[in-house]
């Protein structure tokens, strides 16, 4: 079988639409039911919304506190915007971080689950967000995890990577299963 990979020449927020293309064209290819995307301020989400239509979206963003404590980042009305656009919203703790992040703050040193992120960061940032994403919104219930879903993250804002992939809970986390990369930043 011979499929391709867009790869594009430096990550960011520039490759968004170029992605949502690719990733529309592979949705249609593969019947794809399912897309999960990382964004912290609702954009991105917005845009794959216009342009995919017939699919359950669901919006991931940074959990309360990542920047300030208990504040959320995503305005509550884009949040409600999305909800009435039939677009299921998910805030929660990050799956590849977690408290393991806590114990590093405050102890130094490394968790088993951090190494796994930077192990993912190899690749790409938004390789890594779009595997922490699809355990997130498996975990909150938006995604089966007996079938294939688009996950689509990216480096900070925006997106450039999108995988073909079947979700699994935080507690089977090495049943997910990675099936094809759309695209990414060349590393
Ligand atoms: C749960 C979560 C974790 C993320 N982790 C990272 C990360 O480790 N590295 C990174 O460059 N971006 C990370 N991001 C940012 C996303 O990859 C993406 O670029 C961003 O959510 C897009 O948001 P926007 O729609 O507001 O532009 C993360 C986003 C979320 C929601």
């Amino acid at each position: 079988m011979e499929k391709n990979i867009h790869f594009f020449e430096k990550p960011g927020k520039e490759n968004t639409d170029t992605l949502i293309e690719l990733v529309k064209i592979r949705k249609e290819e593969l019947n794809i039911q399912d897309i999960v995307v990382a964004s912290v301020s609702g954009e991105t989400t917005l845009k794959v919304a216009d342009a995919i239509k017939d699919v359950n979206l669901v919006s991931i963003t940074h959990h309360a506190g990542f920047r300030e404590k208990g504040k959320l980042e995503i305005d509550l009305a884009v949040n409600k915007k999305l909800n009435n656009m039939g677009i299921s919203t998910y805030t929660s703790s990050h799956a590849l971080s977690g408290v393991g992040r806590g114990i590093s703050n405050k102890f130094g040193g490394v968790t088993p689950v951090e190494v796994m992120a930077e192990t993912l960061r190899m690749i790409s940032q938004g390789f890594k967000v779009c595997v922490e994403v699809s355990i997130m919104a498996a975990d909150g219930g938006f995604l089966p995890t007996d079938q294939e879903i688009i996950a689509i993250g990216g480096n900070a804002r925006g997106a450039d990577t999108a995988l073909v992939l079947t979700p699994a809970h935080m507690n089977s986390i090495f049943d997910l299963r990675i099936h094809e990369i759309i695209a990414m930043p060349r590393p």
